[in-house]
């Protein structure tokens, strides 16, 4: 429909933007945010009020079975993408750039163009600290929107021997503070923090005038993510210590979905158990 965009102002729920998520930033609204893979899943988890959808690589694991995010391709985010893109009526939705499709800022342009035009989705986010800031740029050059991924990177998995805190020495702090800092400079609308301990957590939410959504990364930076499928309870097997299950007490996945975003909005997740010191 043309102008779209325009008509949907007036709605009492217009779509999330950039702008509204810095916003919430500003006014200490905390920004819910859950991984979706299809467009049942991303209709339910928009009607629960989740702000930011994120199509995330997690998908190689959760999705296809593999152990790590790094067979995941730029084929497969695009299909899940575009179904979620269908889902979705308010959220916001960003599309992980996979393993290996970022390494030169041209490769990085084409590959994030796909995920936009092919997938549908208004942010990509890519994996990286200071290593990252010409990618950045180049993309942030053409008005591509990017979240920035610091802290435990699950694609370097095999260069960091395993799924591991991050930042709990001082030096690595300090440099996650300045990568974040040099990551908003270069052009990053958004960062991510992985698994890392509250203290850092709170630093870097500071340090930027984006939003800081954490996974793993304590209650002070402006919004949580989680991958949907630990969050409903679904993964098997030892599930990583910030997860909390919201289907435990829901009568149904709507729910669930609803529980988490409401106990993200209210502070109540994460809590203690989940955070890292
Ligand atoms: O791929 C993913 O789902 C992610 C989350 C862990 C944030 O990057």
């Amino acid at each position: 429909m043309v102008y779209k965009q325009l008509e949907q102002r007036g709605m009492a729920q217009p779509p999330v933007t950039v702008s509204t998520l810095r916003s919430m930033k500003a006014s200490r609204d905390p920004i819910a945010c859950l991984t979706a893979y299809d467009a049942s899943f991303a209709l339910l988890v928009d009607e629960a009020g989740a702000d930011l959808v994120l199509v995330g690589d997690s998908l190689g694991m959760v999705i296809q079975g593999h152990d790590t995010t790094v067979p995941v391709t730029v084929s497969d985010i695009i299909y899940h993408s575009r179904s979620v893109a269908r889902g979705l009526r308010r959220a916001f939705l960003v599309a992980d750039m996979p393993f290996m499709s970022y390494t030169t800022p041209v490769q990085a342009l084409d590959n994030a163009v796909r995920l936009m035009q092919e997938g549908g989705a208004m942010m990509v986010k890519l994996e990286g600290g200071a290593g990252q800031i010409r990618i950045v740029e180049h993309l942030a050059r053409h008005d591509i929107p990017v979240c920035a991924h610091i802290g435990l990177k699950p694609q370097s998995v095999h260069k960091l021997g395993g799924f591991r805190v991050q930042g709990r020495e001082e030096g690595q702090a300090r440099q996650m503070v300045e990568d974040a800092r040099a990551l908003e400079a270069a052009g990053a609308d958004i960062v991510l923090l992985e698994c890392v301990p509250s203290e850092v957590g709170r630093s870097v939410r500071d340090a930027v005038g984006v939003p800081v959504i954490g996974i793993g990364a304590g209650p002070d930076v402006d919004g949580q993510i989680l991958v949907l499928y630990d969050m409903l309870g679904v993964t098997q097997g030892r599930v990583p210590r910030f997860v909390q299950n919201f289907m435990a007490g829901a009568e149904s996945l709507a729910d669930g979905c609803a529980a988490y975003v409401h106990a993200v909005k209210s502070r109540a997740y994460p809590s203690a158990q989940h955070c890292f010191s």
